[in-house]
């Protein structure tokens, strides 16, 4: 796994490391308007970064992969994340702290790790599944032309009632 870097921000592959900093960055109630929860605790983050490491699922079907988002100034502002299958298809997620939002950063970051996934690990189609009340991440994904699923592939990313699945093609 590569850093990614951009004039404007940093991606670095996450480790357990960045546990500390990062649990500042998440605990932000903002953030959880319309889906998931803060971190526990810093030692459970620890944990998850940990485990996540490993950049692989147990039976290595799914590649598991997360970079956090480093400001040029060295502050860190969240993450963007996939979860890549075998066929080729990408399971994309992002969280950035409220106190950069409208900025650009998160398309920008997100736009980036999704070159990475097509050039460095053959992706050929994005998925991000977010509840339907989430307006800031549907505007997020309208901008980087992703666009809403047909019926039939909803039950493949297992997206309920209250949530949307966005696609967008490499
Ligand atoms: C979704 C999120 C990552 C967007 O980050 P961001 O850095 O504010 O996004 P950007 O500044 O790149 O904005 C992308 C587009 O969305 C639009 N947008 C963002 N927030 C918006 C809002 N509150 N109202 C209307 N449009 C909004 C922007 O205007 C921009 O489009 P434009 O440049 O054409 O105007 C951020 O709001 C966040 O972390 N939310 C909480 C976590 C979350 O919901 N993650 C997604 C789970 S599926």
């Amino acid at each position: 796994m590569k850093t990614l870097v951009t004039p404007t921000l940093t991606l670095e592959p996450q480790v357990a490391a960045h546990a500390a900093e990062m649990s500042l960055v998440l605990s932000g109630p903002a953030i959880y308007e319309f889906e998931n929860a803060p971190p526990v605790s810093l030692e459970w983050l620890r944990n998850r970064f940990e485990k996540l490491e490993s950049r692989r699922s147990k039976d290595g079907s799914e590649q598991w992969l997360n970079w956090v988002i480093r400001l040029p100034s060295g502050e860190l502002i969240g993450y963007v994340q996939a979860t890549v299958f075998n066929d080729r298809r990408a399971l994309v997620a992002y969280e950035l702290a409220s106190a950069h939002w409208r900025r650009g950063l998160g398309s920008h970051a997100l736009e980036t790790m999704l070159s990475e996934l097509k050039s460095d690990y053959g992706v050929s189609l994005f998925a991000a599944v977010l509840k339907r009340k989430n307006y800031r991440s549907l505007a997020l994904l309208n901008k980087l032309k992703f666009s809403m699923s047909d019926e039939a592939q909803r039950s493949i990313y297992g997206a309920d009632e209250d949530e949307l699945l966005m696609l967008r093609r490499a």
